[in-house]
């Protein structure tokens, strides 16, 4: 596995791989790798002759009070699990690399990034789709993978590739769980043991809805505050928002009707760590 970390030699490499012939797949993360991102390895594996993995922890995509500065990072870790699983190319920039200053311009999709993870981190996407459109120009890749654990962020991708004309395939790879049905995710370390057991009411949150829809239940607000009403039996878990939303407008919707593409999402806060989950579905 090669790593890289100067924007001029990935483009240098990426440009050589397409002019032999090969398509190649990108995987964006921020590092400290787990199952999650593998999986999306593997499916960039499965569909592209080179693979690209990029590690960079954004800044650009943190609020001022969020956790740029601790969030986790363990290189050495990261470069032997990538490695594993066949990854071709490491790619891994540093902050001055990737924002030397003077920068002008930002990529910014309006209305979809506003609600939801948007309405409690204002300027989040608007950093997310700013460094993925960076990653673009510099990974020059056939096809992207994201994972369905962030559902607003997948969404915001494929909308922003759609309105620019992007030339790429967008994947979505489903979400990894801890055995407990924790959804697996960088931020899970922050968790005290007795969170730890607390979150474990998210993924049961979904299952409850997905229970209430199969029992006939299609109105939003009573599969919402079913949904609630467990969360906040622990007592460590406060809601940010719970949604059920259309899944591409991802406007809310008060009642479901079949053939409907529905979106159940939801953040808790545990403590200071602030954890996402969410489940697609048609009825
Ligand atoms: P990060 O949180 O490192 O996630 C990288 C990719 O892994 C994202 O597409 C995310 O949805 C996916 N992922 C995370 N947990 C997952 C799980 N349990 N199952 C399946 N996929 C999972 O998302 C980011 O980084 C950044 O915003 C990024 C896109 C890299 C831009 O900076």
């Amino acid at each position: 596995m090669r790593i890289i970390t100067t924007i001029l030699e990935m483009q240098k490499v990426a440009d050589d791989l397409r002019q032999s012939g090969k398509s190649i797949g990108v995987v964006p993360t921020m590092g400290y790798l787990h199952e999650g991102h593998i999986s999306l390895i593997r499916i960039a594996r499965e569909h592209s002759d080179a693979v690209i993995v990029t590690l960079f922890v954004n800044p650009m995509q943190f609020g001022p009070t969020e956790d740029y500065k601790k969030y986790p990072r363990d290189f050495e870790r990261d470069k032997k699990l990538t490695e594993t699983v066949g990854t071709d190319i490491l790619f891994v920039p540093s902050k001055e690399e990737m924002y030397p200053g003077g920068n002008l311009t930002v990529v910014d999709v309006e209305k979809i990034t506003n609600v939801l993870e948007g309405n409690f981190r204002p300027t989040h996407f608007r950093g997310v789709t700013t460094v993925v459109v960076k990653l673009f120009n510099i990974t020059k890749p056939h096809i992207v993978v994201f994972g369905q654990k962030d559902a607003q962020q997948a969404i915001v991708v494929q909308k922003l590739v759609k309105d620019l004309d992007f030339d790429i395939k967008i994947f979505i790879g489903p979400t990894v769980r801890e055995p407990d049905g924790l959804a697996m995710s960088s931020r899970n370390v922050y968790l005290s043991s007795t969170e730890r057991k607390d979150s474990t009411v998210l993924y049961q949150s979904i299952r409850l809805a997905q229970q209430l829809i199969n029992d006939g239940e299609r109105n939003s607000s009573i599969i919402i505050s079913e949904m609630s009403k467990l969360i906040t039996s622990k007592p460590s878990a406060k809601i940010d928002y719970i949604s059920i939303t259309d899944a591409s407008s991802l406007e809310d919707l008060a009642v479901l009707r079949p053939n409907d593409s529905i979106l159940i999402l939801l953040a808790v806060r545990f403590g200071t760590t602030r954890l996402i989950d969410n489940i697609l579905l048609t009825i």
